[in-house]
């Protein structure tokens, strides 16, 4: 099987999901040549698992990104990136960075719906738009047709609880700023497949399940290795007709 793509940018990768995405795609039969894998601190303590799998794997290069939601700090991270890619572009960035929250409407306060709205909503976006540039530039010397992550794709990892349509089922967890930020953040990945399918750059949401991390808790049924599993094999399945979609981990559509 192919690669997935030549290179692959993930967000938040010190811990959780975005971790087990950097370990399985280093570890892959067929890995991508370069995968960028941005956190707050790669050098500090918190970066440590992310360092220890780096020293494994030499296509692993950590790259800091300190706030997805701050510009020049989603800049400084597009330079290191520009430049070790020299004449390529970037193929595939994952937006996995989230920030949950279980304010309820009784603990509801307007600067933890501000902070939870920026990081989940705002911060693909302005990565979107700042590696846009590397986007275009793999999309057109890709030599390939139609849309696919090994072509050019913004992949925003999305969840369960940002679908409108399933929200009167889930009455028991309102999660007000997680669930509106995660709900504004599937607009965003609809916009930006509709903007971008004539540049040949794919953008899809995908919920990863409940799964075992610090922000799904112990109490998640899905192991992180598990649903990272699901996930990759849903990106290699990703087409012109699922660009503009939201499919859970193992490849079902989500109503919006
Ligand atoms: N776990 C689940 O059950 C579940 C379910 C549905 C969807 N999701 C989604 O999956 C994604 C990953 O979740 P997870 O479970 O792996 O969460 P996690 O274990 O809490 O990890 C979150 C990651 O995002 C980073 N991050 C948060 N805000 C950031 C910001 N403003 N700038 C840069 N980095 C930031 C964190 O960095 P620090 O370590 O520096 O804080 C960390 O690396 C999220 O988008 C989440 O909404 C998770």
């Amino acid at each position: 099987m192919a690669a997935l793509a030549r290179s692959v940018l993930v967000t938040g990768s010190n811990r959780g999901i975005g971790l087990e995405l950097v370990r399985q795609l280093a570890a892959s039969p067929r890995p991508p040549q370069h995968i960028f894998a941005t956190c707050r601190d790669p050098g500090g303590p918190r970066g440590k698992a992310l360092q220890d799998l780096a020293a494994q794997h030499p296509i692993i290069k950590l790259v800091q990104l300190a706030d997805t939601v701050n510009l020049p700090s989603i800049r400084g991270a597009v330079r290191p990136v520009g430049s070790h890619l020299k004449d390529q572009g970037l193929n595939l960035p994952i937006n996995n960075a989230g920030l949950s929250s279980h304010a309820m409407l009784h603990s509801l306060d307007s600067q933890e719906m501000l902070s939870v709205f920026a990081t989940n909503a705002i911060g693909p976006l302005q990565v979107a738009k700042e590696f846009l540039p590397l986007l275009e530039k793999a999309a057109k010397g890709s030599g390939q047709e139609g849309l696919s992550c090994s072509r050019a794709a913004i992949i925003n990892v999305s969840t369960k609880l940002g679908s409108i349509g399933l929200c009167l089922g889930v009455r028991q967890a309102p999660m007000y700023p997680y669930r509106a930020s995660k709900a504004a953040q599937n607009m965003v990945t609809r916009c930006l497949a509709a903007e971008l399918q004539d540049k040949g750059i794919l953008c899809t949401a995908i919920h990863p399940g409940w799964v075992k991390t610090d922000m799904g808790t112990e109490k998640a049924p899905l192991t992180v290795e598990h649903s990272v599993r699901g996930i990759l094999s849903v990106l290699a399945s990703l087409s012109q007709d699922t660009s503009g979609a939201f499919l859970e981990w193992e490849g079902n559509s989500l109503p919006w």
